[in-house]
């Protein structure tokens, strides 16, 4: 038996569901083993969910991708945090219950995160048991946080912490963006770039953030670090701090900030925002290899790449050869990735082939997204008119061709 990731436009009536799907708030929906019908498609579609996992009785690969936490946890995290943060949103300011609530959600995090073996982060962001949460963003920054803390712990870049350490390093990094909440929503949402004084009103977010949780007795200063100096760069053209004398340059950032903006710069990066979809952990990582040693930390990164997958389960990757594919499973460590990928249907042996990082041309967690990368990325260097830009000239498995020719309006 096999269970697989399927996004939402490619499942049909009859396909099997393989994990229980959650609505908005965690409200069950779907439990598992349940046959799809056309209406429980139309249904799923309506709580915005785009990606499933359905099981089928081939032999083919029965790997199921791994977050960095149990799902059950990672759901009555992704609802605490939303409902404190929302809470938050209407008084403009956060209790001293609800810091004890994070705080005791943080130590179970921990605790499974402390379990032996390695942390792998193999399941694609965009995965959604529930519907989109807004502060997804604030909880995936403090779950990975606290691995990359286990794991410079585990490699001595830092000393090994008390366990109240952990908790401060996570509440840190689950309000690095609370003082978000009195950056004005036309600016937090705006698609585009940012003027220069919507910049502005952007760079006190950090220094809202300090201001609110200011007179939380819980809230301990490597906490209140992460707050003010995440936007901080090795080069010192970070901000956060009011003053320019506060900023911190180089060695100055203390470790622990360091792998909180790691975690905020890859969470960032590989979340769907309403102007563009999320990108592959392999893009990710290049795109961030790009900013070591000027804006972040070469080490923490290291500790990073370790953790990631760089084509997790069910992403799709168009590949230089033309073929367009869906990752079926995944191996190795960066550089030496070997995939096998088969259409969703079929699974014939003949259809499922190996490929390394190196024959990748461009990446997607959805077919969506994928196609939304190739546009873009086609018409910058072709050009609209340029014959190598219509997708039915592509050898792309015939099962996603006609979704593919949609997905470029032809
Ligand atoms: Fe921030
Ligand atoms: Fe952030």
């Amino acid at each position: 038996m096999a269970i697989y990731i399927a996004s939402i436009d490619v499942l049909e009536p009859g396909m099997v569901v393989g994990r229980p799907i959650f609505g908005a708030g965690g409200i069950p929906l779907v439990t598992q083993g349940i046959p799809l019908s056309r209406a429980l498609i139309n249904a799923i579609r309506r709580q915005k969910i785009e990606q499933i996992y359905i099981k089928d009785d081939s032999d083919g690969p029965s790997e199921t991708p791994q977050g960095l936490l149990s799902h059950e946890l990672e759901r009555e995290g992704r609802r605490k945090v939303e409902a404190i943060f929302s809470k938050a949103v209407e008084k403009m300011s956060i209790s001293v219950k609800d810091i004890e609530v994070l705080s005791d959600l943080l130590s179970s995090v921990m605790a499974e995160l402390s379990r032996g073996g390695s942390l792998t982060m193999g399941s694609l962001k965009a995965v959604a048991d529930m519907d989109k949460v807004t502060f997804d963003h604030c909880w995936s920054v403090a779950v990975l946080s606290l691995a990359l803390y286990r794991e410079a712990i585990e490699d001595g870049w830092l000393p090994l912490g008390t366990f109240q350490d952990g908790i401060n390093m996570g509440l840190g990094a689950v309000l690095h963006d609370i003082g978000k909440l009195k950056v004005p929503l036309e600016i937090l949402n705006k698609p585009g770039m940012l003027n220069e004084k919507e910049w502005e009103e952007m760079r006190l977010h950090p220094w809202h953030g300090l201001e609110l949780v200011r007179n939380q007795p819980n809230v301990m200063p490597m906490a209140r670090g992460i707050i003010i100096h995440h936007h901080q760069r090795l080069d010192g053209k970070g901000y956060g701090p009011r003053s320019s004398e506060n900023i911190l340059s180089g060695d100055k950032i203390p470790k622990i900030v360091r792998l909180a903006s790691v975690a905020d710069v890859y969470d960032a990066i590989a979340t769907d925002r309403p102007y563009r979809p999320g990108y592959l952990p392999w893009e990710v990582l290049r795109t961030m290899r790009k900013s070591l040693g000027d804006a972040l930390d070469a080490k923490a990164f290291s500790l990073l790449e370790r953790m990631v997958v760089p084509f997790p389960i069910g992403c799709f990757v168009l590949l230089k050869r033309g073929e367009v594919c869906m990752v079926t499973r995944s191996d190795g460590p960066w550089g030496r990735v070997l995939a096998l990928m088969t259409p969703l249907k079929g699974r014939a042996l003949g259809d499922i082939f190996s490929f390394g990082a190196e024959d990748v041309l461009l990446g997607g967690t959805t077919l969506q997204g994928l196609a939304w990368r190739v546009r873009r990325e086609f018409f910058s260097v072709l050009g609209k008119d340029d014959k190598r830009l219509d997708p039915s000239g592509w050898s792309v498995l015939s099962d996603w061709k006609d979704r593919l020719l949609k997905a470029f309006g032809r």
